[in-house]
């Protein structure tokens, strides 16, 4: 059976009013990946990690999908074969659209017990030492891959990698891993590859075609050649 796995990233929702972590200006440029995005920053000031992300769930609620979102939950309907979302998006856009994708960074929509692991839906502001409603403990933290931890779903991201018949990736630098190598293991397996990016990127030099411009225009256009 023909399958399609394609891992998506901030460039997708930069249309929906969703910054981009590099692009110019974009969220890393405006707060230390240290401070908002590690365990160590968490520890070492839980209230500004937790607005943080606060800040960032209410834009996610306020945002709708764009025409890149909805072809590819349209791909997911009506391909003749599999098709597997995934996305380091926290932003739930794929969803909204009617999509399901697999969340390799975690979700802005879900909280984690960091004493038990036990998950819930996060309140939209969420404050640090909430209880786990599991556990009791205070140990409430947004359930986001935080760098330094293991995103995930691997396993079940490389099975799929491993029998894919065409890799896409879409709106992502490839800067970060293991996403970024996600690319070179569909590869190795003989897969077609297919980057849809406003730009070349760090690794475009992997892939065997290329589709330039913003997802809002380029991934309806790519949807419907494969449906067609
Ligand atoms: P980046 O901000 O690193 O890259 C965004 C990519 O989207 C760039 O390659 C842009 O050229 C492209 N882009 C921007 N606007 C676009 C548009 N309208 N149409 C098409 N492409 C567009 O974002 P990611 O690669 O997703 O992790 O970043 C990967 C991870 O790094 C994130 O999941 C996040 C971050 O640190 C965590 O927070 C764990």
């Amino acid at each position: 059976m023909n399958k399609i796995v394609i891992l998506t990233g901030a460039g997708l929702s930069a249309e929906s009013g969703l910054g981009t972590f590099r692009d110019e200006g974009g969220l890393w440029a405006q707060h230390r990946i240290e401070d908002v995005a590690t365990p160590e920053g968490f520890a070492r000031d839980p209230e500004l990690v937790v607005n943080f992300y606060n800040a960032r769930r209410s834009q996610a609620h306020e945002a709708t999908p764009n025409a890149a979102h909805h072809a590819l939950a349209r791909l997911q309907k009506d391909y003749d074969g599999e098709v597997i979302l995934v996305t380091q998006n926290v932003d739930g856009l794929h969803e909204k659209a009617g999509g399901s994708a697999i969340h390799m960074h975690g979700e802005l929509a879900s909280a984690l017990c960091g004493a038990c692991d036990h998950r819930w839906p996060a309140p939209l502001e969420m404050a640090p030492g909430d209880p786990c409603p599991s556990c009791g403990a205070p140990a409430a933290r947004p359930d986001i891959v935080w760098f330094g931890e293991v995103p995930y779903h691997m396993e079940d991201i490389a099975a799929h990698l491993f029998d894919c018949t065409i890799f896409a990736a879409i709106g992502t630098s490839g800067q970060v891993y293991p996403a970024a190598g996600f690319v070179q293991e569909a590869l190795m397996n003989g897969a077609e590859t297919v980057e849809l990016n406003l730009k070349s990127t760090d690794i475009s030099g992997a892939f065997a075609q290329h589709h330039i411009g913003p997802a809002s225009e380029i991934v309806p256009a790519w949807v419907e050649s494969l449906l067609t």
